[in-house]
């Protein structure tokens, strides 16, 4: 029912615009307003029945843990996403739930953050196709998504007060693309706004995000929600576009907008504006459905997990594990698996798969054998000989699989983890056991990334495991065997150092503010640009079979889109996934650019021996970088290199290709320096017309021959210029030019 507003008082208005409770929001029963219910998202519903909160720590219902997204963000795969949607969407119906928070889709900016569990990637392509495919998955089965948190949350330390200081270009290019592409191609019901602030505003009340880029921008027609708790002026969130604000305050900020109001300060039709928007998540489903399919997810949640792992080494073919093998399967994760992160996103689930178990019940068909140690305790209790222990049965094995990884304790919502170091009694196991196990696999179970050095060249294989959701003890075993061919790549840089990640000195700020100094060289952009070794790059991902990649082919279409298409075949011996990475190079910019940047991809899955000719379009975008004098996107005219990439630091193959580009004409002004002025492509020729007509020969002649006077004045603002010059260039003239430096037509002469 379309509720008409002007019915409503102005107390009744304001009152739609704070939630009821922690997870509802106010109904109006006399005017047929219902109220609805928000939850956690992203990747399982967590709808609390008893008492509630926002840091995963009371009880939820069981429903089912998927993939977390920086699991999904590995797949690399738009559709899985989709499915991870749609699956809990599926779920939030069962329990009425209207709107599902998430998903996530901020920027891995540092390895530390404690959050980047629930975030895709660190690059924002493809965090930004990842999160529309997941919205997409979840609106079709009629729950709304709340893409968040909007913008900036790049860190948990003072999550809620700092300042997230970024330059313009930063933002366009970085950190605003993944809500961007979400917003315009799925359309969440829902934006969720983050605690922190940018550039000094916090997001709740900052207009210029809220209003300009979100909505005037980029068209968004659905409500803004903060996030829980995050308002802090509550009528100036209202000027700003903030329309929802969770949990509700009791009233008190509700009366504050009527204040407002009355007093003049606030204008009324802002607040119908906020009202329309949250009114229309009410037309949302709200009705439970009561039809978990909790058997059917969890044989579905072990199929995405699965299409998730990444396995980043695996020399001599040790993996996946042959007939007739002695296991030796070792490790506190084995038997404890860690599955999902801590916080909000928290899901009671309805069941974990084990990995010992899944491999124990894989592994009798093929005459494997099976001996299992604990090797380290969680809380570091009893170590030696733990170790001891695991190193006898390792030496026992043909292959020794270690089962290692973070804790619950050691990464979190809530707070950044100051080293990427494994804890130190799982590196001692790890070292131990490869000195007496023939082969020594790893497997790792971590929501952030973790470093490698110190043991990664004395094992044989490593498997990133991340945190795969409830039936990722499975999903691991099915890798391991090879029921499933790996074919996962990395979402994010695994650095060598810490100390080499770009936002290394600028993480995690001081003085309430961080400043994003790397600018847009996050991750893979600056390690490549910069030339700085990384263990592994963005990108990487083994498979058990083997592909190749032929007859790249790119054909303009315009001034600047480019149809490429290249042919992948399955070189190897058994089916298998491969994801086609296409990356834009170069461009003759007038800003600094990542040598080459991710503007593409496609998986595709492979017989062993077929081919498929993969056709992607690379829009103007793709070849743009944000213009913060213009105020938009620009595409230099020159030539680009279109790349195929078998990840970020490896070409497999490139062409390259002339682009017309933009033509910006930029306005001149007195501030503009000498080579503004002569570069410009309508002033320019007339200027230099102008200046050759009032010279002597002799004039002539010396300039001719010392272009290096004219290069030393070159960044001269055009004002130091006239006063050193005392006036080369009549004041009447200028004021010509400067008109002229934006005009639609162009004189002859001056
Ligand atoms: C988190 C959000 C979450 C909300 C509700 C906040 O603390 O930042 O991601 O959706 O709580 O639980």
């Amino acid at each position: 029912m379309t509720v008409d507003i002007s019915t409503l008082t102005l107390e009744q208005k304001a009152s739609l615009l704070s939630g009821h409770d922690f997870w509802s929001t106010k109904a109006i029963p006399e005017a047929g307003i219902p109220s609805v219910v928000l939850t956690d998202g992203p990747h399982g519903v967590r709808r609390q029945a008893g008492d509630a909160d926002h840091l995963g720590i009371n009880e939820s219902l069981p429903s089912t843990c998927f993939p977390p997204a920086v699991a999904v963000g590995s797949s690399w795969d738009p559709e899985l996403a989709a499915r991870v949607g749609a699956a809990v969407g599926r779920e939030g119906r069962a329990f009425g739930v209207t709107v599902i928070l998430g998903p996530g889709v901020n920027i891995k900016r540092s390895p530390l953050c404690g959050r980047n569990f629930e975030y895709y990637s660190e690059d924002p392509y493809l965090s930004g196709v990842l999160g529309a495919a997941h919205v997409r998955g979840m609106q079709q089965t009629g729950v709304g998504a709340s893409v968040k948190h909007f913008a900036a949350n790049n860190q948990e330390h003072e999550r809620m007060r700092i300042s997230a200081d970024v330059d313009e270009r930063t933002l366009r290019e970085i950190y605003l693309p993944a809500f961007e592409r979400v917003v315009i191609e799925a359309k969440p019901a829902t934006v969720m706004c983050s605690y922190n602030k940018i550039n000094g505003i916090y997001a709740s009340q900052n207009g210029w995000l809220l209003t300009d880029v979100l909505r005037t921008d980029w068209g968004f027609a659905g409500a803004v929600v903060s996030d829980w708790g995050a308002v802090s002026d509550r009528v100036a969130g209202v000027a700003a576009g903030m329309d929802l604000e969770m949990p509700g305050s009791g009233g008190a900020t509700d009366r504050q907008i009527v204040d407002a109001v009355r007093s003049g300060v606030l204008d009324e039709a802002l607040v119908d504006d906020a009202v329309r928007r949250v009114l229309a998540l009410t037309e949302l489903p709200h009705d439970a459905t009561d039809d978990l399919d909790v058997d059917g997810h969890h044989a579905l949640a072990r199929e995405l997990a699965a299409d998730s792992i990444v396995l980043l080494k695996n020399d001599a073919d040790t993996l996946p594990v042959k007939a007739n093998t002695r296991l030796a399967v070792i490790g506190a994760f084995a038997t404890e698996p860690r599955f999902q992160g801590g916080g909000s996103s928290h899901i009671n689930p309805t069941k974990v798969d084990v990995a010992l178990d899944a491999i124990r019940d894989q592994a009798w068909t093929d005459g494997v054998t099976v001996e299992h140690a604990h090797g380290f305790s969680l809380d570091g209790f009893g170590d030696a000989a733990l170790i001891e222990a695991a190193t006898e049965v390792a030496g026992r094995a043909d292959i020794a699989i270690v089962f290692v990884g973070l804790s619950d304790s050691d990464e979190s919502e809530g707070f950044d983890r100051d080293t990427l170091a494994l804890p130190q009694n799982q590196i001692d196991l790890i070292q131990a056991v490869a000195e007496v196990a023939p082969r020594t696999v790893v497997v790792l179970s971590n929501g952030g990334v973790v470093s490698l050095e110190g043991w990664h060249d004395r094992v044989d294989a490593i498997v990133e495991g991340w945190l795969l959701g409830q039936a990722g003890g499975s999903a691991l075993s099915d890798v391991l065997f090879g029921h499933v061919n790996p074919s996962g790549h990395l979402a994010e840089s695994i650095p060598v150092r810490l100390e080499d990640n770009p936002s290394w000195l600028n993480f995690p700020g001081e003085h309430g503010h961080v400043r994003y100094g790397e600018g847009v060289f996050v991750g893979y952009r600056y390690y490549t640009t910069a030339g700085v070794p990384v263990r592994y790059p963005f990108g990487h991902g083994l498979s058990y079979t083997s592909f190749s990649t032929d007859d790249l082919c790119i054909q303009p279409v315009g001034d600047a889109e480019v149809e490429v298409s290249v042919t992948v075949t399955n070189t190897g011996d058994r089916a298998g996934k491969h994801v086609v990475q296409l990356y834009v190079a170069g461009g003759a910019a007038p800003v600094r650019r990542p040598v080459r940047e991710l503007r593409g991809f496609a998986k595709v899955s492979l017989q062993p021996g077929e081919s498929t000719t993969v056709s992607l379009l690379l829009d103007r975008r793709a070849f743009a970088h944000w213009d913060v004098e213009v105020g938009r996107w620009v595409v230099p005219a020159g030539e680009y290199l279109v790349q195929v990439g078998a990840d970020a630091s490896t070409v497999l193959r490139e062409q390259a290709i002339t682009l017309a580009g933009d033509s910006i004409v930029r306005e001149l002004t007195l501030s503009s320096t000498v080579g503004d002025w002569f570069g410009h492509p309508i002033v320019g020729p007339l200027l230099m017309q102008g200046m050759a007509a009032g010279m002597t020969e002799e004039q002539a002649q010396q300039a001719a021959e010392n272009p290096d006077q004219l290069k030393m004045v070159e960044s001269m603002p055009m004002q130091q210029f006239l006063a050193f010059t005392q006036g080369a260039i009549p004041t009447a003239t200028l004021e010509q030019l400067m008109r002229l430096s934006t005009a639609p037509t162009v004189p002859a002469s001056l």
